[in-house]
């Protein structure tokens, strides 16, 4: 008789011992055992704010995002606290700029009008500003830029280069504007060495030992902020900001860069962008021991919108898995253009 060749040997197969998919057998098992989850409280609204705008106006490169006009504050404020966010940071574009980024140290700018605004329209939403130069200043750059015709010239210093110790002067200014203005939260953007205690000395001299410093500690240098430079009208006019922002190669060093901002009292930390930083977002978180912010940058927006928009990839799904994984990672707050979405996609 020919044997079948299909027939089995008969084997014995043990059974496993641990069946992790029974705790996967239903949404409700699956949500009872669920580590990670997000809610309103995690997410911060980043706001672009134009001076001279009325109305919004879309931003190219980020589908979904506008600049704001003043006159759109109040019911945007209104719109944030009622979907439950705790916090906007804004950013200003100012109408007129200038090699010392003037405008960002006016008490009657963009950025300090914008603040009464929300603060009257939607008294109990913290509001954080981005303190940094590079959307004030002609040259585009994040600070003081090293130029014969200036005050501060340095001639060991090579042409171009971004003055640290007179940047600091000018943060110092600025910071106490915004908290003059009403600002909760100062969060310094500029990789400056030295910003966060500047900053917190300027602030405490001045009576505001109660406005935080949230830094951003761990800022890579990288090519995920392209439609933010759009969006903010902020991209340097000539070279990169590779002498001042990190080299993302770089994991001691960022966590140098924490560690002497926390030194310099920095209240809160943040790591960004955040996809491209995930270890460094968890080393902080456990590290540091304080609340540790990662931010979600115009880049990493972009690119889950491109695919979508392409029917590649479902926005929503693909979007949620990134902000769970950012959260996963250690982020106890993550500054996040899907913010508002992301509140109408959970509930
Ligand atoms: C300003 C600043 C930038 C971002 C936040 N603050 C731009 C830059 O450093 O060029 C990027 C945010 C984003 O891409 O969403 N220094
Ligand atoms: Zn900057």
């Amino acid at each position: 008789m020919v044997q079948n060749p299909l027939t089995p040997t008969v084997l014995t197969t043990p059974t496993p011992t641990q069946r992790l998919r029974r705790l996967r057998l239903n949404p409700s098992m699956r949500r009872l055992v669920r580590e990670t989850t997000l809610t309103p409280d995690d997410f911060i609204v980043p706001m672009f704010i134009e001076e001279g705008l009325r109305g919004t106006r879309p931003i190219g490169a980020m589908p979904g995002q506008s600049r704001f006009g003043l006159d759109t504050l109040a019911a945007e404020a209104k719109t944030i606290s009622r979907l439950g966010i705790p916090a906007v940071i804004l950013f200003g574009i100012p109408s007129h700029k200038d090699a010392e980024g003037r405008e960002n140290y006016n008490p009657q700018g963009i950025v300090p009008q914008a603040i009464r605004r929300i603060k009257e329209a939607a008294p109990e939403l913290v509001v954080m500003i981005d303190l940094c130069f590079c959307e004030y200043t002609d040259h585009g750059h994040c600070g003081i830029v090293n130029t014969p015709d200036h005050r501060h010239y340095d001639a060991h210093l090579p042409h171009g280069y971004l003055l640290n110790d007179a940047t600091l002067e000018l943060l110092q200014q600025a910071a106490v504007v915004h908290a003059e203005a009403g600002a909760d939260v100062i969060a310094p953007s500029g990789m400056i060495d030295g910003m966060v205690g500047a900053i917190r000395s300027g602030l405490d001299q001045s009576g505001f030992s109660q406005t935080s410093i949230l830094s951003y500690a761990i800022k890579m240098s990288s090519g995920l902020y392209n439609p933010f430079r759009e969006a903010a009208d902020s991209a340097p006019a000539f070279g990169d900001r590779q002498q001042y922002q990190m080299d993302m190669s770089n994991s001691r060093e960022a966590l140098r860069e924490a560690a002497l901002d926390v030194q310099e009292g920095a209240d809160m930390l943040m790591i960004k962008p955040a996809l491209t930083n995930l270890d460094l977002i968890h080393q902080v978180h456990e590290t540091f021991g304080l609340p540790t912010a990662a931010y979600q940058v115009s880049g990493e927006y972009a690119m889950l919108h491109a695919a979508a928009l392409q029917g590649w990839l479902d926005l929503r799904r693909c979007a949620l898995e990134s902000l769970i994984s950012i959260k996963r990672a250690g982020a106890d707050m993550i500054v996040t253009y899907f913010a508002q979405s992301a509140v109408k996609w959970l509930e």
